[in-house]
C-alpha cells in the first residue's frame, strides 16, 4: 500500500485535504494524525474491521484496548453506559485536552476496540487536525499512538513514517505536537478516580476539580512484576530503545561524574556510548555522543524531547547509553514513568 503523507496547516487545515482524510476514516481505512500529545493512527471506533486493522498495522497484541477520540463531549453519551457526574467535572476543566477517561462502555463501542474489556477510553483531543478528522470522518476515532508497538511514541510525523509507511492509507503531518509525551488516563470505573497513566495532567490537577481523592494505580509504581498495572498497555516493554540504557540519579556533579566514569569503562571494552544530557551539563560529558533533552529547568521541553532523543538512540546505533534523572516538579512523574520503562527500571544512585 502506498502511503499518502500530506502536510498540514496544525492550527487551520486545509479544508480539502481533511474531507480527503474523514472520508478515508469513514470507508475504513486508517490515517495517521497529529494530537497535542503525540500523533494518533486512527480508525472507525465502531468499526471491528478497523480496531482489527490499527492492532496489525502496529503489531499490537489485540487485547490492549484502544483509546476513542471524540470532538464534541455529547459523544460520551453514546459509547459509555452512563456518564459518571466525574467526567463532566473534568470534561469541563481539561477537554480538549491531554487527558483520557475510562467508563463502563456501550453496546455500541465493539469489543475489537477495548480489547475485549467491558470499560472504554475517552477523550477529547486538543488539536485542530485531530478534531477537524473526527467531525469530518463523521466516525468517533479509536487511535493508539501511532508507532509500532514497543517503540517510542511518535512526536513528528517522520516517526510515524519511519514505523508506518506502506502499512496505513495516510499520514497528516502538521509537525511537532506540543507535549510530546501520552494523555494522563484516569479510571472512573474504580471505587476511587486511580489514574492508570501519569501524563501532563496531574493527579492534584484531577483531585482539585473532584474535590475528591485520586489515586495512583499501583502497577504502575512498582519497579518489579509483583503488582501488574491495570491498563494492559503498561505491561509491555515499552518505549524500550535497542541499546540498554542506565539512569543516574542524584546530586548533579556526582553524577557527571559517575556517568563519566561508565564511560570509560565501556568505551574501553569497545561500546559507542551516548548520554541524554540537559543543557546545563552537556559540555561536561566525554561520550561518543551527548543528547541534550533540553533545559532542566524548562520541563516542558524534556517531555517535549524525550520520545525523539530515544529515537535517535537507535539511530546512532551506540551499544549502552546513560541519561540523567529528570524528577521534575510537575510532570517529573510523567517523564520518569516513560524514562524508567525505556531503561527497563536500572537506576544507579550515587
Ligand atoms: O495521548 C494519547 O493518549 C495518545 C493520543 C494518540 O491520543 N494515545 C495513546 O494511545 O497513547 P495508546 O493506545 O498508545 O495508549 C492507550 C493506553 C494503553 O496503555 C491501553 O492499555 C490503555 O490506554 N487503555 C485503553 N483502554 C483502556 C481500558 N478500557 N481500560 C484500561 N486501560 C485502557
Ligand atoms: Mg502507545
Amino acid at each position: 500500500m502506498d502511503t499518502i503523507i500530506e502536510k498540514v496547516n496544525p492550527c487551520q487545515p486545509d479544508e480539502k485535504i481533511m474531507e480527503q482524510a474523514g472520508k478515508r476514516i469513514a470507508a475504513g481505512e486508517l490515517v495517521a494524525f497529529p494530537t497535542e500529545t503525540v500523533y494518533g493512527l486512527g480508525g472507525d471506533a465502531l468499526r471491528p474491521e478497523a480496531a482489527a486493522k490499527i492492532y496489525a498495522a502496529k503489531g499490537r497484541p489485540s487485547d490492549n484496548p484502544l483509546i476513542v477520540h471524540i470532538a464534541d463531549f455529547s459523544d460520551m453519551e453514546r459509547v459509555a453506559r452512563e456518564v459518571p457526574a466525574q467526567a463532566k467535572k473534568l470534561a469541563d476543566a481539561f477537554w480538549p485536552g491531554p487527558l483520557t477517561m475510562i467508563v463502563w462502555k456501550s453496546d455500541e463501542v465493539p469489543s475489537a476496540t477495548t480489547g475485549g474489556m467491558d470499560t472504554v477510553a475517552v477523550r477529547m483531543p486538543n488539536h485542530p487536525v485531530a478534531l477537524e478528522l473526527i467531525r469530518k470522518s463523521g466516525c468517533l476515532i479509536a487511535a493508539p499512538s501511532a508507532n509500532t508497538s514497543g517503540r517510542p511514541s511518535p512526536t513528528e510525523a517522520k516517526h510515524v513514517a519511519e514505523d508506518l509507511s506502506g502499512r496505513i492509507a495516510m499520514i497528516l503531518d502538521g509537525g511537532p505536537v506540543g507535549i510530546g509525551i501520552e494523555s494522563t488516563i484516569i479510571d472512573l470505573t474504580e471505587k476511587k478516580p486511580m489514574v492508570l497513566r501519569p501524563g501532563y495532567i496531574t493527579p492534584k490537577m484531577l483531585s482539585d476539580v473532584l474535590g475528591q481523592e485520586v489515586v495512583m494505580d499501583p502497577g504502575i509504581i512498582a519497579a518489579d512484576d509483583t503488582t501488574k498495572p491495570k491498563a494492559p498497555g503498561m505491561k509491555y516493554k515499552h518505549y524500550a530503545p535497542k541499546a540498554d540504557m542506565v539512569i543516574v540519579d542524584g546530586e548533579e556533579t556526582a553524577v557527571i561524574a559517575k556517568i563519566n566514569e561508565l564511560t570509560k569503562q565501556r568505551r574501553t571494552e569497545g561500546k559507542k556510548v551516548a548520554v541524554i544530557a540537559t543543557e546545563e551539563t552537556r559540555k561536561h560529558y566525554h561520550a561518543d555522543v551527548v543528547l541534550c533533552i533540553g533545559k532542566r529547568s524548562d520541563e516542558d521541553a524534556i517531555a517535549q524531547h524525550l520520545y525523539q532523543i530515544l529515537r535517535e538512540c537507535d539511530d546512532l546505533d551506540v551499544g549502552e547509553i546513560y541519561s540523567e534523572s529528570f524528577q521534575t516538579p510537575r510532570i517529573g512523574q510523567a517523564i520518569m514513568n516513560r524514562l524508567l520503562k525505556a531503561a527497563g527500571h536500572t537506576v544507579i544512585q550515587v
